[in-house]
């Protein structure tokens, strides 16, 4: 057929839809490359959450206007959420795309393709409905014999908050039913995967609509019955739906990792308000207790966004008030960016650049110093790690994760990647520890 090259901007959902992407485009007979220059077909998965993230792809897209000019049969195309977002919008400023199909119609592409190639013509898949859908479990190849594999478990999102943009480009909430996952998860285990990420963008309200009905603790603990997985994740959680079951499945469950992103965004009730995250402070403090009482050696992460509409210097402070309560392991802090269409966007995005800047770098300092605290207590310990392979800083030495998702690096004088191993901590930094072989 030839060969495709694909380039994948954003989350770990646009991660594992590269992959199935390309394991569709595999059984059709297509091979991958990583050299645009060799490439018949350059594709882009794209992510909209942030202005930032969509200006990236589309400066990466408008560079390959030069080989579609010397090879006028190249087909280049952008998917995912920013073709979502931006629909036939991209032909206008992209002339040279000739392909654009959003998050809900993937397996629509080696079809399209196909098309572009016979006829010239460009073509556009947005359906906000999962018309061509591509299901994980038929579609393993490009995901075999790694120890780590991302699942789907649900897609789109439910509810509203007011400066998020997923609900428009990932469509409505919709879950697999568990047998596909179950089905899935044991594919991958036989072909050697131990770890299993559960996906989904407010992965614990899974199984809306499903009968008979299950919820996320349901689905934890059929997937804990498959043999060969050792440990299993989810992300991203969402403060509200966090629910015994849930924390049952955590605590009854020893495969299931004790860790739990569920993004706060802010400390401010009047900004949370504002964004209509559903939740007050108080009650997500009483949600980390609870999580804390019943799951003992839990870690807890979050998302903030810090200079959202109206956000003032008191706001702010409480924001830091709970980083310094909660004690998160580790937080992703992003500047507000006006996403158009969102309810946000209507609101004056009043805090200026170099003051969101500022607020930024204050948590992330802030995190720091928790990181740092929290990972030289873990000093002396012994902790098992799942090895990812040689690390990127230092090839001699092997880089992994344990259980609560802190980073290890340590000697180990051999590659152990896909394997677990026992370390002894004897060194920390705010983003990893060190070690060596227990
Ligand atoms: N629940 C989803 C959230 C997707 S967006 C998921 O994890 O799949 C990921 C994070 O980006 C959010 O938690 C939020 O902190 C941040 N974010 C979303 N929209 C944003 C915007 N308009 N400006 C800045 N940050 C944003
Ligand atoms: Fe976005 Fe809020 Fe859903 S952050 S993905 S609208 S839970």
């Amino acid at each position: 057929m030839g060969k495709i090259y694909l380039e994948t901007f954003g989350c770990q959902m646009n991660a594992l839809d590269s992959d199935l992407i390309l394991s569709r485009m595999r059984a059709e007979g297509w091979s991958p490359t990583d050299r645009k220059e060799e490439a018949d077909v350059i594709l882009f998965n794209t992510c909209s959450v942030r202005e930032h993230a969509e200006e990236r792809a589309l400066s990466h897209a408008g560079l390959v206007q030069r080989l579609k000019k010397k090879r006028p049969d190249l087909v280049v195309g952008i998917v995912g959420c920013m073709a979502q977002n931006r629909q036939e919008r991209l032909f206008e400023q992209l002339p040279h795309v000739q392909l654009v199909v959003g998050p809900r119609q993937m397996g629509a592409i080696p079809r399209l393709v196909e098309e572009i190639r016979a006829t010239g013509r460009r073509r556009i898949a947005v359906a906000d409905f999962d018309d061509e859908f591509i299901d994980g479990a038929e579609a393993l190849a490009s995901r075999a014999s790694r120890a780590q594999a991302y699942v789907k478990a649900m897609e789109g999102c439910d509810l509203s908050c007011t400066f998020c943009i997923v609900p428009t480009t990932r469509g409505a909430e919709v879950s697999r039913p568990p047998e596909r996952i179950v089905e899935e998860v044991r594919r991958l285990a036989g072909q050697g995967t131990v770890e299993v990420t559960l996906l989904g963008q407010t992965v614990n309200s899974y199984g809306k609509g499903l009968r008979p009905a299950i919820d996320l603790g349901g689905l934890l603990r059929r997937v804990h019955e498959v043999e060969g997985i050792r440990r299993i994740r989810f992300i991203t959680s969402h403060p509200s739906f966090v629910r015994p079951s849930l924390v049952a499945a955590m605590r009854d469950l020893p495969k299931v990792c004790k860790y739990l992103h569920i993004p706060a965004q802010s400390g401010s009730n009047a900004v949370l308000k504002a964004m209509r995250r559903g939740y007050t402070v108080e009650r997500y403090l009483e949600i980390v207790e609870t999580l804390r009482r019943e799951l003992p050696g839990i870690e807890i992460a979050s998302d903030f966004i810090v200079g959202f509409p109206g956000e003032t210097a008191a706001d702010f402070e409480a924001t830091i008030g709970l980083m310094e309560r909660v004690r998160f392991q580790n937080s992703f802090v992003f500047k507000y960016s006006p996403r158009p269409g969102t309810d946000a966007a209507g609101l004056p995005d009043d805090v200026p650049e170099e003051e969101k800047k500022r607020r930024n770098q204050v948590l992330l300092d802030v995190q720091e110093r928790v990181s740092l605290g929290k990972n030289r207590a873990r000093v002396g310990q012994r902790l098992e790690v799942l090895v990812e392979g040689p690390s990127k800083r230092d090839p001699r030495r092997q880089t992994g994760r344990t259980d609560t998702h802190q980073i290890v690096n340590f000697e180990a004088g051999r590659d152990l990647a896909g394997r677990f191993a026992t370390v002894e901590i004897t060194g920390a930094t705010a983003l990893s520890l060190s070690g060596s072989l227990a």
